[in-house]
Order: C-alpha cells, then sequence, then structure tokens
C-alpha cells in the first residue's frame, strides 16, 4: 500500500499518518506550493475547486506495484486543484479515494477502485482500505 495525502489544515494528513503507521511506509505529501490560509486563501480555494482547475503537484512518483490510498480535503464539493491533477496522472483505478469534509460526501466518485467518505467533526482512519 502507499499513502498520499494533500491537506490544508492538517486533518487528511492525520488520517495519512495513521494509515502509513498500520501499512509501515511513508505517507507522502502532495504539495502545490500555493498559499490557502486564512479567509482570502479560503475563498481562493473554493472559487479554483469550483471551476474545477488543476495545479501540477510536487510529490514523490507512485511506484506501480501497489495500489494508492489518497486522502484529502473535499474543497466545494469536490476535489482540490492540485488532488485532480494527482487523480489524472495516476489513474483512478489505481487509487484507494478517501476524503474528508465537514459534511459532505465526493460527489464525483467513479472509476476509483473504491471511495471511503469520511466526514465530519470527528473522523477516523477506516478500519479495513
Ligand atoms: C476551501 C474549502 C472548501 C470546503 N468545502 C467543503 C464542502 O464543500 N463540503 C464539506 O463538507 N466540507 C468542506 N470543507 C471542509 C473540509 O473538507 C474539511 O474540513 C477537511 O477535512 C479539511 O481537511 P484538511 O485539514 O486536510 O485540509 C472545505 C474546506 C475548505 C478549506
Amino acid at each position: 500500500m502507499q499513502i498520499y495525502y494533500f491537506t490544508r489544515s492538517g486533518r487528511s494528513q492525520k488520517i495519512a499518518g495513521e494509515l502509513a503507521a498500520r501499512y509501515g511506509v511513508q505517507a507522502e505529501q502532495i504539495k502545490d506550493g500555493k498559499d490557502w490560509q486564512g479567509i482570502g486563501g479560503y475563498i481562493k480555494a473554493c472559487y479554483v475547486a469550483i471551476k474545477g482547475q488543476s495545479l501540477p503537484g510536487v510529490y514523490k512518483i507512485p511506484g506501480e506495484d501497489s495500489p494508492i490510498a489518497l486522502v484529502f480535503p473535499i474543497w466545494a464539493g469536490t476535489f482540490p486543484p492540485v488532488v485532480r491533477q494527482f487523480i489524472s496522472a495516476v489513474g483512478r483505478e489505481r487509487i484507494i479515494c478517501i476524503p474528508t469534509s465537514g459534511g459532505s460526501k465526493l460527489k464525483d466518485r467513479g472509476g476509483f477502485s473504491k471511495v471511503i467518505d469520511l466526514v465530519g467533526a470527528n473522523i477516523a482512519a477506516p478500519a479495513e482500505l
């Protein structure tokens, strides 16, 4: 199992860390080099997500050999731009998609090997992938 995450406020990172510890691997961060902090960052993040934008990411290229668990926050009902790019680079069929959110489930869920929604204030790493 390979574990990847993108995070703005740490919730997805925590889940990825728990999964990585369980599988004895490193949780690999996906970075986009942007500053999404503060209210300005939040509004910008909603805007680019709604527009369906993609952004190039910096991350370790995943190996071909094992499935990929991808943990990330839902932004405006959909993928953050760098997550959208990662998914299209890697291919949905190799990805176990683990969106974290305050209240919504992922809408665009077709093609992934699995989708495990982690919804609400209290989320925990899924017992099984
Ligand atoms: C720009 C932005 C948009 C969001 N949009 C949604 C949303 O549409 N539905 C929802 O339930 N939560 C939404 N959230 C809440 C996050 O998905 C949730 O807090 C997530 O677990 C944060 O993960 P992180 O700490 O790894 O960044 C949004 C958060 C941000 C920053």
